[in-house]
Protein backbone atom coordinates (compact mmCIF):
# COMPACT_ATOMS: atom_id res chain seq x y z
CA UNK A 1 0.00 0.00 0.00
CA UNK A 2 1.51 3.25 -1.21
CA UNK A 3 0.96 6.59 0.95
CA UNK A 4 -2.69 7.96 0.88
CA UNK A 5 -3.22 10.58 -1.54
CA UNK A 6 -3.35 14.38 0.16
CA UNK A 7 -7.12 15.84 -0.58
CA UNK A 8 -7.85 19.50 0.79
CA UNK A 9 -11.73 19.76 0.42
CA UNK A 10 -13.51 23.11 0.01
CA UNK A 11 -16.71 23.69 1.80
CA UNK A 12 -19.98 26.45 1.57
CA UNK A 13 -22.66 24.33 3.74
CA UNK A 14 -23.80 21.78 4.88
CA UNK A 15 -20.80 19.25 3.71
CA UNK A 16 -22.62 16.06 3.69
CA UNK A 17 -20.63 15.01 0.68
CA UNK A 18 -17.54 16.04 2.53
CA UNK A 19 -18.43 13.91 5.35
CA UNK A 20 -19.17 10.68 2.22
CA UNK A 21 -15.34 11.56 2.02
CA UNK A 22 -13.80 11.87 5.58
CA UNK A 23 -16.14 7.83 5.97
CA UNK A 24 -14.08 6.81 3.45
CA UNK A 25 -11.01 7.72 4.24
CA UNK A 26 -11.56 5.64 7.55
CA UNK A 27 -10.51 2.51 5.39
CA UNK A 28 -6.34 2.56 4.58
CA UNK A 29 -7.28 0.47 1.35
CA UNK A 30 -9.06 3.99 -0.07
CA UNK A 31 -5.99 5.46 -0.52
CA UNK A 32 -6.57 9.25 0.37
CA UNK A 33 -6.39 11.41 3.59
CA UNK A 34 -8.60 14.95 3.91
CA UNK A 35 -5.36 16.97 5.47
CA UNK A 36 -7.54 20.26 5.60
CA UNK A 37 -11.11 21.49 5.25
CA UNK A 38 -11.58 25.29 3.66
CA UNK A 39 -14.14 27.42 4.14
CA UNK A 40 -15.68 31.28 2.47
CA UNK A 41 -17.60 31.12 5.65
CA UNK A 42 -18.15 30.17 9.39
CA UNK A 43 -20.53 28.61 11.34
CA UNK A 44 -21.61 25.71 9.18
CA UNK A 45 -21.97 22.32 9.43
CA UNK A 46 -19.19 21.11 6.87
CA UNK A 47 -16.49 22.96 9.30
CA UNK A 48 -18.12 20.85 12.58
CA UNK A 49 -17.81 17.80 10.70
CA UNK A 50 -14.39 18.61 9.39
CA UNK A 51 -13.19 19.09 13.16
CA UNK A 52 -15.14 15.97 14.91
CA UNK A 53 -12.99 13.99 12.19
CA UNK A 54 -9.92 15.80 13.59
CA UNK A 55 -8.83 17.50 10.02
CA UNK A 56 -7.51 20.91 10.06
CA UNK A 57 -10.18 24.00 8.73
CA UNK A 58 -9.15 27.00 7.58
CA UNK A 59 -11.66 30.05 6.90
CA UNK A 60 -11.67 32.65 4.01
CA UNK A 61 -14.18 35.33 3.87
CA UNK A 62 -14.57 37.40 0.48
CA UNK A 63 -15.60 40.26 2.58
CA UNK A 64 -12.31 40.39 4.44
CA UNK A 65 -10.02 41.44 1.60
CA UNK A 66 -10.03 44.07 -0.80
CA UNK A 67 -10.69 42.48 -3.77
CA UNK A 68 -11.96 38.99 -4.99
CA UNK A 69 -8.26 38.39 -6.48
CA UNK A 70 -6.39 39.19 -3.29
CA UNK A 71 -8.91 36.41 -1.61
CA UNK A 72 -8.12 34.32 -4.62
CA UNK A 73 -4.35 34.38 -3.85
CA UNK A 74 -4.87 33.89 -0.12
CA UNK A 75 -7.06 30.70 -1.17
CA UNK A 76 -4.38 29.13 -3.10
CA UNK A 77 -1.58 30.03 -0.54
CA UNK A 78 -3.72 28.00 2.09
CA UNK A 79 -4.57 25.44 0.00
CA UNK A 80 -1.15 24.99 -0.91
CA UNK A 81 -0.07 24.69 2.56
CA UNK A 82 -1.34 21.29 3.11
CA UNK A 83 0.44 20.14 0.17
CA UNK A 84 -2.50 18.26 -1.40
CA UNK A 85 -2.01 16.29 -4.97
CA UNK A 86 -5.75 17.35 -5.23
CA UNK A 87 -8.63 19.78 -4.15
CA UNK A 88 -12.28 18.69 -3.98
CA UNK A 89 -14.84 21.64 -4.35
CA UNK A 90 -17.48 20.00 -1.94
CA UNK A 91 -20.64 22.61 -2.60
CA UNK A 92 -18.15 25.13 -2.47
CA UNK A 93 -20.04 28.16 -3.62
CA UNK A 94 -17.75 30.52 -5.01
CA UNK A 95 -15.94 30.11 -8.16
CA UNK A 96 -12.31 30.34 -8.08
CA UNK A 97 -10.18 32.66 -10.16
CA UNK A 98 -6.99 32.53 -11.84
CA UNK A 99 -4.62 32.70 -8.99
CA UNK A 100 -6.10 29.41 -7.94
CA UNK A 101 -5.88 27.67 -10.99
CA UNK A 102 -2.41 28.22 -11.90
CA UNK A 103 -1.33 26.06 -9.23
CA UNK A 104 -4.56 23.85 -8.75
CA UNK A 105 -5.96 24.24 -12.39
CA UNK A 106 -6.14 20.23 -13.85
CA UNK A 107 -6.32 17.94 -9.92
CA UNK A 108 -9.34 20.89 -8.78
CA UNK A 109 -12.54 18.92 -8.82
CA UNK A 110 -16.24 19.98 -8.44
CA UNK A 111 -19.02 18.24 -7.92
CA UNK A 112 -22.66 19.86 -9.63
CA UNK A 113 -26.03 19.14 -8.87
CA UNK A 114 -27.25 18.13 -12.37
CA UNK A 115 -25.94 16.72 -15.63
CA UNK A 116 -23.85 18.86 -17.61
CA UNK A 117 -23.56 20.77 -20.13
CA UNK A 118 -27.38 20.87 -18.99
CA UNK A 119 -28.13 23.46 -16.17
CA UNK A 120 -24.95 25.20 -15.18
CA UNK A 121 -24.54 27.41 -12.05
CA UNK A 122 -26.15 27.60 -9.01
CA UNK A 123 -29.32 26.22 -8.98
CA UNK A 124 -28.58 22.75 -10.66
CA UNK A 125 -31.98 21.20 -8.91
CA UNK A 126 -34.12 24.06 -9.53
CA UNK A 127 -33.70 24.59 -13.15
CA UNK A 128 -33.53 21.20 -14.31
CA UNK A 129 -37.13 21.11 -12.46
CA UNK A 130 -38.51 23.96 -14.24
CA UNK A 131 -37.27 22.45 -17.68
CA UNK A 132 -39.24 19.83 -16.91
CA UNK A 133 -36.61 17.07 -17.75
CA UNK A 134 -37.42 13.30 -16.71
CA UNK A 135 -33.31 12.57 -16.02
CA UNK A 136 -30.86 14.94 -13.95
CA UNK A 137 -28.11 13.94 -12.17
CA UNK A 138 -24.68 15.01 -10.57
CA UNK A 139 -21.35 15.36 -12.41
CA UNK A 140 -17.92 15.70 -11.29
CA UNK A 141 -16.01 17.20 -13.39
CA UNK A 142 -12.13 18.99 -13.31
CA UNK A 143 -12.76 22.99 -13.02
CA UNK A 144 -11.38 25.20 -15.08
CA UNK A 145 -12.34 28.91 -15.69
CA UNK A 146 -16.03 28.55 -16.75
CA UNK A 147 -18.75 28.06 -14.53
CA UNK A 148 -18.99 24.32 -14.15
CA UNK A 149 -17.80 23.92 -17.66
CA UNK A 150 -14.71 21.81 -17.15
CA UNK A 151 -13.78 17.99 -18.40
CA UNK A 152 -16.14 15.95 -16.94
CA UNK A 153 -14.90 12.82 -15.00
CA UNK A 154 -17.96 11.28 -13.58
CA UNK A 155 -21.91 11.12 -14.19
CA UNK A 156 -24.75 9.65 -12.40
CA UNK A 157 -28.25 9.69 -13.68
CA UNK A 158 -31.16 10.47 -11.30
CA UNK A 159 -34.50 10.47 -12.26
CA UNK A 160 -37.12 13.49 -12.03
CA UNK A 161 -40.65 12.42 -10.11
CA UNK A 162 -44.03 14.03 -10.94
CA UNK A 163 -44.26 15.15 -6.90
CA UNK A 164 -40.43 16.46 -6.36
CA UNK A 165 -40.07 19.68 -5.01
CA UNK A 166 -36.41 21.36 -5.65
CA UNK A 167 -35.39 20.08 -1.94
CA UNK A 168 -36.74 16.62 -2.76
CA UNK A 169 -35.44 16.59 -6.12
CA UNK A 170 -31.90 18.00 -4.50
CA UNK A 171 -31.72 15.49 -1.97
CA UNK A 172 -32.24 12.31 -4.42
CA UNK A 173 -28.97 14.09 -6.66
CA UNK A 174 -27.44 14.16 -3.25
CA UNK A 175 -27.20 10.68 -2.67
CA UNK A 176 -25.97 9.76 -5.81
CA UNK A 177 -23.70 12.08 -5.76
CA UNK A 178 -22.28 11.25 -2.63
CA UNK A 179 -21.44 7.82 -4.13
CA UNK A 180 -19.99 9.11 -7.35
CA UNK A 181 -17.62 11.26 -5.81
CA UNK A 182 -16.37 8.72 -2.78
CA UNK A 183 -15.84 6.11 -5.97
CA UNK A 184 -14.32 8.52 -8.09
CA UNK A 185 -11.64 10.91 -5.91
CA UNK A 186 -10.36 6.97 -4.70
CA UNK A 187 -10.22 6.10 -8.25
CA UNK A 188 -8.45 8.83 -9.60
CA UNK A 189 -5.62 9.01 -6.32
CA UNK A 190 -5.32 5.26 -6.46
CA UNK A 191 -4.85 5.34 -10.02
CA UNK A 192 -4.09 8.36 -11.89
CA UNK A 193 -5.79 9.92 -14.44
CA UNK A 194 -5.23 11.59 -18.31
CA UNK A 195 -6.75 14.09 -20.24
CA UNK A 196 -7.06 14.21 -23.91
CA UNK A 197 -9.10 17.43 -24.73
CA UNK A 198 -12.50 17.39 -22.61
CA UNK A 199 -11.98 13.67 -22.27
CA UNK A 200 -11.15 12.08 -19.30
CA UNK A 201 -9.82 8.52 -18.65
CA UNK A 202 -8.72 6.41 -15.10
CA UNK A 203 -7.40 3.39 -16.12
CA UNK A 204 -7.39 0.54 -13.14
CA UNK A 205 -3.89 -0.45 -12.11
CA UNK A 206 -3.50 -4.07 -12.28
CA UNK A 207 -3.30 -4.28 -8.59
CA UNK A 208 -7.01 -2.20 -7.74
CA UNK A 209 -8.57 -3.74 -10.42
C1 LIG B 1 -24.09 19.39 -3.60
O1 LIG B 1 -25.24 18.93 -4.25
C2 LIG B 1 -23.13 19.99 -4.61
O2 LIG B 1 -23.16 19.39 -5.86
C3 LIG B 1 -23.69 21.38 -4.70
O3 LIG B 1 -24.01 21.73 -3.38
C4 LIG B 1 -24.37 20.56 -2.67
C5 LIG B 1 -23.54 20.51 -1.41
O4 LIG B 1 -24.04 19.60 -0.50
N1 LIG B 1 -22.70 22.27 -5.26
C6 LIG B 1 -23.00 23.26 -6.08
O5 LIG B 1 -24.14 23.54 -6.42
C7 LIG B 1 -21.80 24.05 -6.54
N2 LIG B 1 -22.19 25.01 -7.52
P1 LIG B 1 -23.21 19.27 0.83
O6 LIG B 1 -22.76 20.59 1.45
O7 LIG B 1 -24.19 18.54 1.71
O8 LIG B 1 -22.06 18.41 0.44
Amino acid sequence: MTDATPVVVLVSGSGTNLQALLDACDDPAYGVRVAAVGADREGIAGLERAEAAGVPTFVLRVSDFETREAWDVALADRVAAHAPELVVLAGFMKLTGPAFLARFGGRTLNAHPALSPSFPGMHGPRDALEHGVKITGATLFLVDEGVDTGPIVAQVAVPVLDDDTVDSLHERIKTSERGMLVEWVGRLARDGYSTDGRRVTSPRKKESA
